[in-house]
């Protein structure tokens, strides 16, 4: 079968297995090849000459393309409704190759409180290093998002945000904040690592981009790093490609691990249906626990953001935030009761995870800066797997217990 971007028609589950791949093109391959190659032959000097001239569409180093690569690419773009997609070499090289392309010295970027460690790393000391304006501020509040933009006066404005956020499950209204910074000539930039195209898709919303650290739920094994980008611009996509990729970060993926985003990606959903079943009965549990104080989870009718959750996601997600009774010293405690979940980063694996970010991923933080940033010295970070439920339960009760 053959699908090409347009043919948006077919299922979700159809196109992340077939999209733009006809195995009769292929030898009758079944799985695409992997085409395990640095560089492309030229079959005379004037071809060469014009696919750098831009000219011809043809391959002719990994850094740039790959067939793989653009396999991946096309079933990307595809699944998030964009008009192209780049991959790369991890999800912060995504992140840096879009906001390198995006912004030149002296514009603003506008950035969520709450976003991913290294994310605010890269903001707050990189940018800002060569010239450019970084402003943090907590969308959640839309009011606040609008009085930044209305302050800046930057040629160029970037909105960043993630939803829901790493590590504490805030949710941005998407729709809304893009409406917003379109009205003040800046473009949004979603992260949706934490739903993928299945549960959420920030460009129907009014993104202008989607970035992903596909070393989580499209990957979805643990056994690889990967990143990727969505556009509604194809030339904004060609620029983070042909400058972003190539001459600012060079963070390229290998053809192997493309090949194995896309076998992850073959299972996205029945993966993430698995993943919010269980996080829906652990999140009601840990609720209903005496030793939580607060439970993060957007599918909990209690959270205050339910209603958001609803209209912008088609499901809530395997990832759960909790805060201990009782602080750091609680959040020690049960980290190291666990069993079965694993005590690692990342996220989006078959295996649960748990971190406590306090000790671990913000352990640099001060309790200050913490708490301004949403993140409470007993909050544990819970990326629900796909082990069986009651396991699951049983491990993440006897160690509350322990607590
Ligand atoms: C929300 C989010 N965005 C981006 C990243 C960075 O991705 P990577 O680790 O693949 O570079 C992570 C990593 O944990 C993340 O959780």
């Amino acid at each position: 079968m053959t699908t090409n971007n347009k043919n948006t028609q077919l299922g979700f589950n159809t196109r992340a297995i077939h999209h733009a791949y006809d195995p009769q093109q292929h030898h009758g391959a079944l799985v695409p090849p992997i085409y395990q190659t640095s560089t492309f032959a030229f079959p005379n000097v004037a071809y060469g000459a014009a696919c750098f001239a831009g000219e011809e569409s043809g391959h002719f180093y990994t850094r740039i393309s790959n067939p793989t690569l653009a396999l991946l690419e096309a079933r990307i773009a595809s699944l998030e409704q964009a008009q192209g997609a780049v991959v790369f070499g991890s999800g912060m090289g995504a992140i840096t190759s879009c906001i390198w392309s995006m912004l030149q010295p002296g514009d603003e970027l506008i950035a969520d409180i709450t976003v991913y460690g290294c994310t605010f790393a890269f903001f707050n000391t990189g940018l800002t290093q060569f010239g450019i304006k970084v402003r943090f501020v907590d969308m959640s509040n839309l009011d606040s998002l609008r009085a930044a933009l209305a302050d800046c006066t930057a040629k160029r404005r970037v909105v960043y945000f993630e939803t829901p956020a790493n590590p504490n499950m805030r949710l941005v209204d998407i729709a809304a904040a893009s409406q917003l910074a379109h009205q003040y000539h800046a473009l949004t930039v979603v992260d949706n690592t934490y739903c993928t195209p299945y549960l959420q898709q920030p460009l129907n919303l009014g993104a202008d981009v989607v970035v992903h650290s596909a070393t989580k739920y499209l990957g979805g094994h643990g056994d690889l790093m990967a990143g990727a980008a969505a556009f509604v611009d194809p030339e904004l996509a060609q620029k983070v490609r042909l400058f972003g990729l190539k001459d600012m970060t060079g963070a390229v993926l290998s053809p192997n691990d493309a090949h194995l985003v896309m076998r992850g990606m073959k299972t996205l959903s029945l993966r993430l249906d698995r993943h919010c079943d269980s996080a829906e009965v652990v999140a009601q549990m840990l609720e209903e626990h005496s030793k939580t104080s607060k439970v993060c989870y957007p599918g909990l009718p209690s959270c205050t953001q339910h209603d958001l959750a609803k209209q912008q996601m088609r499901r809530f997600g395997g990832m759960i935030a909790f805060e201990l009774i009782g602080g750091m010293e609680a959040g020690i405690r049960f980290m190291d009761a666990l069993q079965l979940v694993t005590r690692a980063v990342s996220l989006g694996d078959a295996e649960s995870l748990a971190q406590h970010p306090a000790s671990m991923t913000h352990a640099t933080y001060t309790p200050e800066q913490r708490a301004a940033h949403g993140i409470s010295d007993g909050l544990v970070r819970l990326s629900v797997g796909l082990e069986d439920l009651s396991d699951i339960l049983l491990d993440i009760e006897q160690a509350l217990e322990q607590s």
